[in-house]
């Protein structure tokens, strides 16, 4: 059977497609080139704001209104709205074959036999009791993967979703997080992003390591940092990030973690929401602007090169125009290198979803507009700090819109595009000097390359690059 997948939403839902074509394609089925080809499409779908749920319907029911042509073709949906909706959405679209949770990718090649005997409506959703099976499964020839560690969320901040859709925190024991990332060093992976809602809770909702790992003098108390240290032990593996993130998780021993271990990017992702102190207890988000404006400098200190991108919300509930004033203040303060804003939409089920919706949707628009234009002044600033740096940058492939470039990643995880070289191959860390900023891209030569090109494991971005001063933490 010929499959096709089109994925909507975050990081998780891009591992469950990958999971899920990989587990497909051990089965024996093949991806399709198009939806004309495929004997199956799945729409892995989100639930994060209303329109991506429309959207996804309306795809759905395009899809099963192209049946009528092609009567084999079989039609599922997966991932977020599959779960939070299940036998409603068979209801509404009753053409449809397949309604799959977001724990289930295991179950497809049984359920597609299923579906080749003639049964059709089949719902398979998560079972909120049952031990998550992950899928451990990737395909072949990636330089960069993820990873899950963490499933599920156990903060309920009001405007979400996702605590009732991807159900408690789980976290995935250890020995099978250093299996699956083993198995990816050995066929060629280089990076390494490590997933889960609040990742950093990693551990804390359940045990992880099958023995209590001794503690060396010195060593990680906390799991999480535990965990990294021993992924980024893994031979081969060059580059370890981790999303998302919660101030809460920003301990001394994270930030001493991502300081001083080989590979771990000075990076994160650490989602603000608003910079209004009011705005943020209604959102329960567990922190004022000014401690995570205090976190922020925290990883700063420690870490000179660091980056740090966010998610923010304009329009919650009550917002005001004081209120928005103080999320423009942080983003300023915090110095996001980019960040994702959001219109508040509200969510069935969530407690912010009994609160009056009362910032008008033409206000929602301009907010988000005015931290677009903030963010784009914002992002092209720190862009141009680092003209005439050198960045080590880990090659992903051929520039898409230009073959005669390379494409790359700095630590920050910057876009970096460079000219091509042909004794530089994908997987590759290069030391690039940045010659152009772009708010999105920058563009550079690369540097040096007779003795600081690192086809193999040997350098690490840290080693290669002036140390930073080591303050003890
Ligand atoms: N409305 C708008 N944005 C939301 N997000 C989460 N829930 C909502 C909602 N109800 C945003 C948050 C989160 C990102 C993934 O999506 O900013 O960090
Ligand atoms: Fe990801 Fe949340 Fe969207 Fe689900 S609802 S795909 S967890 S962003």
């Amino acid at each position: 059977m010929k499959f096709l997948l089109h994925t909507y939403g975050c990081q998780m839902n891009v591992r469950d497609a990958e999971a899920v074509a990989a587990v497909l394609e051990a089965a024996g089925h093949l991806p399709a080139v198009d939806e004309n080809d495929a004997d199956l499409i799945l729409v892995n779908t989100c639930s994060v704001r209303g329109k991506a749920e429309d959207k996804a319907v309306g795809k759905l029911g395009l899809l099963c209104a192209g049946k009528r042509l092609a009567p084999h073709r079989l039609v599922g949906v997966m991932g977020c709205m599959a779960q939070r909706r299940g036998a409603a959405l068979l209801k509404k679209i009753p053409q449809l074959d397949l309604v799959l949770g977001t724990r289930q990718q295991q179950a497809l090649p049984e359920l597609l036999a299923r579906l080749t005997a003639g049964e059709r409506g089949i719902l398979q959703l998560d079972d909120p009791t049952a031990t998550p099976r992950v899928s451990q499964a990737h395909r072949a020839g990636a330089i960069s993967a993820f990873v899950s560690v963490l499933l599920g969320c156990n903060r309920r901040c009001a405007y979400c979703v996702v605590p009732d859709v991807r159900g408690a925190e789980y976290s995935r024991p250890a020995k099978d997080i250093l299996e699956e990332v083993q198995q990816l060093a050995d066929a060629g992976v280089r990076e390494i992003t490590l997933l889960g809602q609040s990742v950093m809770n990693y551990g804390r909702s359940n045990a992880v390591w099958e023995t209590p790992p001794t503690r060396s003098p010195g060593g990680f108390q906390e799991d999480f940092p535990r965990l990294l240290e021993a992924v980024s032990a893994i031979a081969g593996i060059r580059r370890l990030r981790f999303t998302s993130g919660h101030p809460s998780g920003c301990t001394n021993e994270l930030i001493r973690a991502m300081r001083d271990l080989p590979h771990v990017c000075p990076h994160l992702h650490l989602p603000v929401q608003s910079g209004s102190d009011r705005i943020l207890e209604l959102m329960r988000r567990g922190y004022t602007a000014a401690q995570y404006l205090e976190v922020v400098g925290r990883l700063r200190a420690a870490m000179p090169s660091f980056a740090l991108t966010s998610d923010v919300i304009v329009g919650f509930p009550t917002e005001t125009a004081d209120d928005f004033e103080a999320t423009r203040h942080l983003l300023a303060a915090a110095a996001f290198d980019n960040s994702f804003i959001f219109k508040y939409s509200p969510r069935p089920g969530t407690p912010a979803a009994a609160m009056p919706d009362d910032v008008p949707t033409a206000e929602k628009i301009r907010r988000n507009q005015v931290l677009l234009a903030d963010q784009d002044i914002l992002g092209q600033r720190l862009n141009d700090a680092c003209l005439n740096q050198t960045l080590h940058v880990l090659v992903e492939g051929v520039s898409l819109r230009n073959t005669q470039r390379w494409a790359g990643r700095s630590p920050g995880n910057k876009i970096v595009l460079f000219t091509h070289q042909p004794t530089i191959a994908v997987g590759d860390l290069v030391p690039v000097q940045i010659t152009r900023a772009a708010a999105q891209t920058l563009y550079g030569d690369v540097v040096g390359l007779a003795d600081a090109h690192v086809p193999s494991a040997t350098l690490t971005p840290q080693a290669a690059l002036p140390l930073p001063n080591k303050e003890p933490l």
